[in-house]
């Protein structure tokens, strides 16, 4: 039998818009479910809405509309939301759904049956923002920790959940498979609560004080408590009892949710289960907590980010590669809109986006606009297939434990040995010279190799990225690329039509008020026009330091031996601001041809370049070290 994968979101309450924390998870899920999917299993991913309880019934009161109304107008946007971020969900449920509520009341008639729901009395504080009864030492300072609001105090008849019945029983269970709650701080939390006894589960409201939500089976004059109705929503996405989906996908269930529904989800889902005769889940997945500029995201702060203002300003990919870089999976992380812009500009202009445009460049002006056929591989070639191979084991590895940042470390890792095998290869030079043919174009399949692999392993985070290299390369069919074919080096068929394509990630301006632009009067004025030749006669040209010390008796020259043609001397007035060990090794601009001058008695064979800088001076270099003596044009 294939291999089956069962993705869940949390449903989420229609009592307030989708925004960046939803869009995380959503994404996650998205990711988990497109990875699944290339490597051949069977995959089911299911998002959705919560729609009953208090919350819900109180928000729609506010708007002045029915709850079903409010709820058909929140939900909207939540199913409207997924695709414009490019997720996959294969159902989408509503908790007002017929066939939900049918699930719902079968397993509390079932559950009812077997005994384990009881009428009793209740009473204690309730908070409606978590919609759950707290026992008074878990409030601070008589609050709810969450919602920072006084819970009311509620004394009704209802009926209960035998949930303390099988606190040994999940206690075993999480022992037994310790990465049933994972990150293990979860699963470490869940057992410290597990220590204290269980109590019931108190899982109806009386319909005399709020109406909104599921009649129970054997009382009309209850409807269920919200959660026990929400949890059940996973069982219901994929046709509990008899639909052929639960046969395939339970419990092969991996639900994914964020820190805040822990308890729910780890036990009262956990025990609910096993009262109804089904087998729990696989994994509880959950991560952390978005803050927004290192605080809490609320309404009434005005902080809450909204997923598709940052796509429509930032573009998708780059929004999905963010959420999924910048949060270690089960920690905590801060959103800022500066740390974004900068990741789109190293990571994705600058190491991804100029690795394919370099590439595509060459290969369209020396391959014929079609891909070449390899010669034999020589040892940089073979270690670039090398590290082709150990990123693909290490992002199956990164995924196994959900470390989807340190997935996409290891591909930027693979991203940069190439460029700079670009680098070190100087296909450019290699082209001036017929002979170097297949070599040449042995370098260009390789790098067209690298881009095949590439946009596999990113495509779960970027889909429409990975489709537009594809598209480049001359795959037609991209559903045929899956980590099988990427396991395989040179399997991109020679004599593929090339396409470039517009560039994929263009860089973003910063402006901050931080870093103000200067002054228009600050700049030193320029000299009147020169013709081309006469700035020719000017031969720049990358020197390499080999050695520099202090010329005796001055405390600002420093004489440097620099390797542009062969050795040269050259003597430079930059010891205030560079010590002359800190220059040996780097690579700088020396206007080759100046006439020799003495300083000092010290003769120079050419001029450094420099420029001044609020901190002193800064020697001109370069971003990609250049061979020494190349010419600067
Ligand atoms: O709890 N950072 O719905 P909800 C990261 N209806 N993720 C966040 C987040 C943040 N700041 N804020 C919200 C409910 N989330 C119930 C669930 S499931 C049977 C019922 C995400 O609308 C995260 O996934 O409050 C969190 O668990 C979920 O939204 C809570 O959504």
């Amino acid at each position: 039998m294939e291999d089956a994968f069962y993705i869940t979101t949390p449903i989420y309450y229609v009592n307030a818009s989708p925004h960046i924390g939803h869009a995380y998870t959503t994404i996650v899920a998205d990711v988990l479910a497109r990875y699944h999917r290339l490597h051949g299993f069977r995959t089911f991913f299911t998002t959705g809405t919560d729609e009953h309880g208090d919350k819900i019934a109180e928000a729609a009161q506010k708007a002045g509309v029915t709850p079903k109304e409010y709820a058909d107008r929140i939900s909207a946007q939540f199913r409207a939301l997924w695709p414009e971020l490019a997720v996959t969900n294969d159902y989408f449920i509503r908790t007002t759904d017929a066939n939900h509520v049918d699930t719902v009341r079968r397993i509390l008639q079932k559950v009812h049956d077997a005994g384990d729901i009881y009428f009793g009395q209740y009473e204690g504080f309730y908070c409606v923002g978590c919609e759950r009864f707290y026992m008074e030492k878990e409030l601070v300072d008589g609050k709810c920790p969450d919602h920072q609001t006084a819970p009311e105090y509620r004394k009704e008849s209802n009926y209960f959940f035998r949930m303390g019945k099988y606190q040994k029983w999940l206690v075993d269970h999480i022992e037994e498979n310790p990465d049933f709650i994972r990150p293990e701080r979860y699963r470490n939390e869940a057992l410290a609560f597990l220590r204290e006894p269980l109590e019931d589960l108190c899982i109806s409201r009386p319909k005399s004080r709020l109406a909104w939500g599921i009649t129970l089976p054997f009382d009309e004059n209850y409807v269920t408590y919200v959660w026990f109705d929400a949890l059940i929503n996973y069982v219901t996405a994929v046709g509990y009892p008899d639909g052929e989906n639960f046969r395939t996908f339970w419990p092969a269930a991996e639900h994914l949710i964020a820190k805040d529904i822990l308890k729910p989800h780890g036990i009262y889902w956990s025990t609910m289960l096993k009262a109804a005769g089904i087998e729990p889940y696989r994994h509880l997945n959950v991560h952390g907590y978005w803050n927004v500029d290192q605080s809490k995201m609320s309404k009434s702060v005005g902080n809450v980010v909204k997923p598709l203002d940052l796509k429509d300003k930032y573009g998708l990919d780059p929004f999905r590669y963010f959420l999924l870089r910048d949060m270690v999976f089960g920690l905590d992380s801060s959103f800022s809109e500066e740390a974004f812009v900068q990741r789109i500009n190293s990571d994705l202009a600058n190491d991804l986006g100029n690795l394919v445009s370099r590439t595509m460049t060459m290969a369209m002006k020396y391959g014929n606009g079609k891909v070449p056929a390899p010669a034999a591989a020589v040892a940089e070639d073979r270690l670039l297939r090398e590290t082709a191979a150990r990123t693909v084991n290490e992002v199956e590895a990164c995924f196994a434990d959900l470390g989807f940042h340190k997935a996409l470390i290891a591909i930027w890792e693979f991203i940069n040995v190439t460029n700079k095998y670009i680098v070190e290869r100087e296909p450019w030079l290699l082209a001036k010279d017929p002979a170097n043919r297949a070599r040449l174009e042995t370098i260009l399949y390789n790098l067209l190799e690298v881009l095949r692999i590439t946009a596999v392993l990113i495509s779960p985070f970027m889909p429409g990225s990975a489709s537009k290299i594809q598209e480049q390369i001359g795959i037609a069919n991209a559903a045929g690329q899956n980590f099988d074919t990427i396991r395989e080096w040179g399997a991109l068929p020679p004599g593929n039509e090339l396409k470039r394509g517009e560039s994929l990630f263009p860089r973003v301006e910063i402006k901050t008020e931080a870093s103000p632009e200067p002054a228009k009067a600050e700049v030193p004025p320029i000299k009147p026009e020169i013709a081309y030749e006469e700035f020719e006669k000017v031969d720049l040209r990358a020197a390499k330091v080999l050695a520099a010390e202090m010329v005796p008796k001055s405390n600002k020259l420093i004489r440097l031996t620099v390797e542009i043609d062969g050795e040269r001397q050259i003597v430079a007035g930059i010891g205030k601001d560079y010590k002359p060990a800190e220059l040996v090794g780097k690579t700088i601009v020396v206007v080759a041809n100046l006439k020799p001058a003495k300083l000092m008695g010290v003769e120079s064979h050419g001029m450094l370049l420099a420029t001044d800088t609020e901190q002193g001076l800064t020697l001109l270099g370069f971003d990609r070290p250049p061979k020494t003596g190349a010419k600067i044009r």
